[in-house]
């Protein structure tokens, strides 16, 4: 058995635990929105059509914001389709996802649905085929309270108050040669920096997130950054960062080791940011908006869209399963958005429904829970107050894509009202249990509330329809606190979260 020791101390905190850090996507994608969040004939259906089931287990996993309508989809998106009455709203051809889009939810249905869920809409304005006045529509007619062509369409739709939507994404992935409209960086960062400016002039309060790159080996990662942000910084408050190429290839140590790879995208997004600044002479920081993250199995035949003259309405798209390695890699890339929270103000686990999804459902059926749904649920439920930067000794192990990686990552939080701490521990060992000793004389006196690990003999055990609770986060017996220590044998391949408080 491996040791390893994590020192937590009230003195080192990072930042405030944000509640913008857990949020999730919902794209027009497969089945993410129809026969996913939407679906009028289930017996759960509400009079918009809203699946209650998913509207319950959106709510207990403790999603905060909901980023839409999407994702690629928005790029050749024209949201004036989505509203107005439903039986008059067209059909397009979604490009995107070669699908058709039936238009039957929209931005009114989206509004809706977010209010019920207990969720802060994020926006996503199309900057693919569309530009700055198309933006300013939608923004008008989100936040303009009446009075104005826009404002009183909405108003006529049903919705007499504004939403007031905080937070808008200036297109998506706009880097990627896949994207409809994809610029170069010079090109999106003028239009971004105009629609920014322009959309302020209507609200200043929003909160505006220009596109990073989509993932950080694109091979203009770094520069794309810079000049956007050359571009744009006056004008925005966060840049994207988007990260999927988590998945299991063969190598499970290293895909153990994905959140080493977050820390350093992170690091690398805030570094370019502060280096414009620095040139720039601006004096205010940029953000990290995560805003599309997860494992994700690409190569797998579900994720191919359709072809040729099939177009269908929601086919079978994305829909990995996942297994207790990808749930415990979900858990670890969690402890790393936690530990920059001083930098990483908003981010989305991509996406929320059937598609590379904790929840999946079955049309006009049965939903289930995905493995990646308990650690983002518990983290989500239990990361309060700030973030304490800890000090982590850990043996370390080789892996092929990321050189030494310690066994044991951790974080914890810690509310200075309920004197609560809690730890959030992940065991990256393939073969070796880690018996995990938690310094807590900086805290003396606590109790254990509890301690939960998610893990299981076969890690490639996946839940089903019909299986969704033989393996979930269990009560770690071997845990204990005792003279300002607490301690717990954390098994391989296993996520973990200890509860502690006063005693
Ligand atoms: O989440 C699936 C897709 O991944 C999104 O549409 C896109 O933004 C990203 O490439």
């Amino acid at each position: 058995m491996l040791s390893a020791t994590v020192t937590v101390d009230p003195a080192f905190v990072v930042g405030p635990v944000r509640r913008r850090t857990f949020g999730s996507f919902v794209e027009h994608l497969g089945r993410c929105v129809y026969t996913g969040i939407h679906d009028p004939g289930h017996p759960t259906a509400d009079s918009d059509g809203f699946r209650g089931d998913v509207l319950e287990l959106t709510r207990e996993l403790g999603v905060s914001t909901v980023r839409y309508p999407g994702g690629n989809f928005v790029s050749g998106y024209r949201w004036e389709d989505g509203i107005g009455p439903a039986e008059q709203r067209p059909r397009r051809l979604d490009l995107a996802w070669h699908s058709t889009e039936p238009n039957q939810v929209g931005v009114d249905e989206f509004m809706r649905w977010a209010a019920r869920a207990g969720v802060e809409p994020m926006m996503a304005v199309n900057l693919g085929t569309r530009g700055v006045a198309e933006a300013l529509d939608l923004l008008e007619y989100c936040n303009v309270p009446g009075g104005t062509e826009m404002s009183e369409r909405r108003r006529a739709n049903g919705a007499p108050e504004p939403y007031r939507v905080t937070m808008w994404c200036l297109g998506n992935e706009m880097d990627g040669p896949w994207q409809i409209g994809h610029k170069t960086a010079h090109e999106y960062g003028r239009l971004a920096a105009e629609t920014a400016r322009a959309m302020r002039m209507v609200d200043p309060d929003v909160e505006l997130v220009v596109c990073g790159s989509s993932n950080s080996r694109m091979p203009t990662f770094g520069a794309w950054e810079h000049t956007v942000l050359t571009e744009a910084y006056e004008h925005v408050d966060h840049v994207s960062a988007h990260a999927y190429y988590y998945e299991e290839d063969g190598d499970l140590s290293s895909f153990l080791a994905s959140a080493v790879d977050m820390d350093r995208f992170i690091e690398s997004v805030a570094a370019t940011a502060d280096a414009v600044r620095a040139a720039g002479k601006h004096t205010k920081r940029i953000h990290v908006s995560f805003d599309e993250w997860n494992v994700w199995y690409q190569q797998r035949a579900e994720s191919r869209p359709p072809s040729g003259d099939d177009w269908p309405v929601a086919p079978v798209l994305l829909e990995d399963r996942y297994n207790v390695a990808d749930a415990v890699v979900v858990g670890n890339l969690l402890v790393s958005l936690l530990r920059h929270t001083d930098r990483v103000h908003a981010a989305s686990l991509a996406q929320l429904v059937n598609v590379i999804a904790p929840i999946m459902t079955e049309p006009g059926g049965r939903i289930w829970k995905q493995t990646i749904f308990h650690p983002f649920a518990l983290t989500s439920r239990f990361a309060r107050g700030e973030v304490l930067r800890v000090a982590v000794d850990s043996p370390v192990h080789d892996t092929a894509k990321f050189g030494d990686v310690a066994a044991l990552d951790a974080v914890a939080t810690h509310d200075a009202e309920t004197g609560d701490v809690v730890v959030f521990a992940t065991n990256r060992s393939v073969t070796d249990e880690v018996a995990l000793d938690v310094d807590l004389r900086g805290f003396p006196g606590m109790r254990l509330v509890e301690a939960l690990t998610l893990a299981n003999p076969d890690h490639t055990w996946s839940a089903t329809v019909d299986d969704d609770t033989s393996v979930v986060p269990r009560t770690n017996a071997s845990a204990k606190v005792a003279d300002d220590r607490a301690h717990a044998d954390l098994p391989p391949v296993s996520w973990s979260v200890m509860r502690l408080t006063r005693a």
